[in-house]
């Protein structure tokens, strides 16, 4: 398949008199990762959705994996995969009931193998036969993505796939999106996170009043800043230098240590 992996033109939506986007455009390279940046109501939800085909546009012309999103919706469909904002997994099954459930949905053979690569590469095999009512945020998420790619799909959109994680789980998907880019999979991230962004995509746009403000590289973007200034900064003593300047590196106490003076006293 050749061309760009997603390619948007035009796009418009309303949802009443709420004009929403105004004519989004952008594309995403094969094997890229593209994160769409907007704050919170900008539209990238609704973005994911029209690309999904599970809300119509009012304008404008999009695909996926080169098929038109109005005229060939059914061959959108078996292209990728939507891992929506909100984790879609069932509490009642384990992580691996979860998986089989998929595999068999997407008539594929031999769910149970699925399920256990799967579960082996998001890190879950332990956690496998549990109730996903008993996995953390984290964990939950990761069992998302991994539902996400029964099937292997060639595009996966993403719709916030770290709101409500702590630090160590966020960085635990970006992981799993970069092995996902690496094996080829063209990935459409949504988020409000800026460091997101800058960890994961090889390319940024900014949704920003229904339209794509700036769309390019990290470096790119960087760009469009004047170039950093040297700021002097100064360095207040940590309790940890204070405790080694005081006790001493031979654990004797050193009367004649005298604490950094701070900016005013000086
Ligand atoms: N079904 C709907 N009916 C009416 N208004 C809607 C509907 N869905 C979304 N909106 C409105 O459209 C705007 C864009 O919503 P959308 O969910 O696409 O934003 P978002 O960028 O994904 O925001 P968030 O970061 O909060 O997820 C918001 O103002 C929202 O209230
Ligand atoms: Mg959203």
């Amino acid at each position: 398949m050749r061309g760009p992996a997603i390619q948007v033109r035009g796009l418009e939506k309303s949802y009443k008199t709420l004009r929403v986007l105004r004519g989004v455009d952008f594309e995403v390279a094969r094997g890229s990762i593209f994160a769409l940046l907007g704050s919170n109501g900008a539209g990238k939800t609704t973005v994911v959705k029209i690309l999904s085909t599970l809300l119509k546009a009012d304008a404008g012309t999009a695909s996926v994996n080169g098929f038109d999103i109005t005229t060939q919706a059914s061959d959108v469909r078996e292209s990728f995969s939507l891992t929506g904002q909100f984790a879609a997994v069932d509490e009642i099954l384990s992580g691996r009931e979860n998986l089989v459930l998929v595999a068999e949905l997407r008539c594929l053979e031999d769910p149970g193998a699925i399920a256990d690569d799967l579960l082996e590469r998001f890190s879950l095999t332990e956690a496998a036969a549990r109730r996903v009512s008993t996995y953390s945020g984290g964990m939950r998420r990761r069992l998302d993505i991994a539902m996400s790619l029964v099937g292997t799909p060639p595009v996966i959109f993403l719709d916030e796939p770290t709101t409500g994680l702590d630090p160590e789980a966020r960085i635990e998907v970006w992981h799993t999106v970069r092995q996902l880019a690496g094996q080829g999979t063209t990935v459409l991230l949504t988020t409000q996170h800026l460091d997101e962004a800058e960890q994961l995509a090889d390319r940024i746009a900014i949704l920003h009043e229904g339209r794509i403000i700036v769309d390019g590289t990290l470096a790119e973007l960087k760009r469009l800043l004047p170039p950093a200034e040297v700021e002097y900064v100064e360095k207040q003593p940590t309790l940890e230098e204070v405790f080694l300047a005081v006790v001493g590196a031979d654990g004797d106490i050193r009367t004649t240590a005298t604490p950094a003076r701070t900016s005013e006293e000086r």
